[in-house]
């Protein structure tokens, strides 16, 4: 099955800064992800986005949010329409006129699936957040106390275990890594410190 979207021009500039509201944003989530584990993970991400363009980007609360969302969304159809992954999220957001900068992340997050590669650093985020977020997760739960007292040596020695978490694609996280200019470290220590809030 594939989906590779055969397509290079994402939304339309004339609508760049055009968000949509937390309120509409999550109703969409609720509405279209029924999966918990996923709604969950989609979170994450949107939480980790977040934080970095915050933190490490030093971007204003606008742009916070147009990383927030891009986070929250990128997989919004993947629950109920697999088949059509990515391309229904998109297709949805070019018809509510979205800033074709949050489209384009979500459709570079995963290039070899989509044949779209990640470009801006909000792109190159999310597809460096995306997988790793999920083997931190999983190590969370297979820890007595979550993350709290989570260690970078922990998640250095699963992400090395080809069978733990094995539907973690470290190839992809190791691509990711080599499109920005972020340590793969700094970036696990980062998931560690903000994942678990996100569940707060
Ligand atoms: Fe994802």
């Amino acid at each position: 099955m594939s989906l590779l979207l055969n397509r290079s021009v994402f939304g339309n500039t004339a609508n760049a800064g055009n968000v949509l509201s937390k309120e509409d944003a999550y109703q969409l989530l609720n509405d279209w992800v029924k999966n918990e584990r996923l709604q969950l993970h989609m979170r994450q991400v949107a939480y980790l986005m977040k934080c970095w363009a915050a933190e490490k980007e030093g971007l204003n609360e606008a742009d916070q949010w147009r990383w927030e969302m891009a986070g929250l969304l990128h997989d919004a159809d993947w629950d109920q329409w697999p088949g059509l992954h990515c391309k229904k999220i998109i297709e949805e957001l070019e018809a509510r006129n979205i800033d074709a900068e949050i489209i384009r992340a979500i459709v570079s997050h995963g290039p070899n699936h989509f044949g779209v590669e990640p470009e801006t650093k909000m792109d190159k985020m999310l597809y460096a957040f995306d997988e790793l977020s999920g083997l931190t997760h999983a190590y969370s739960l297979m820890r007595p106390e979550g993350y709290s007292g989570m260690e970078l040596k922990g998640i250095k020695k699963r992400f090395k275990e080809k069978g733990f978490a094995a539907n973690v694609n470290r190839e992809e996280i190791m691509d990711a890594m080599n499109r920005i200019d972020v340590e793969l470290e700094t970036i696990m220590q980062f998931i560690i410190e903000r994942q678990g809030e996100a569940e707060l």
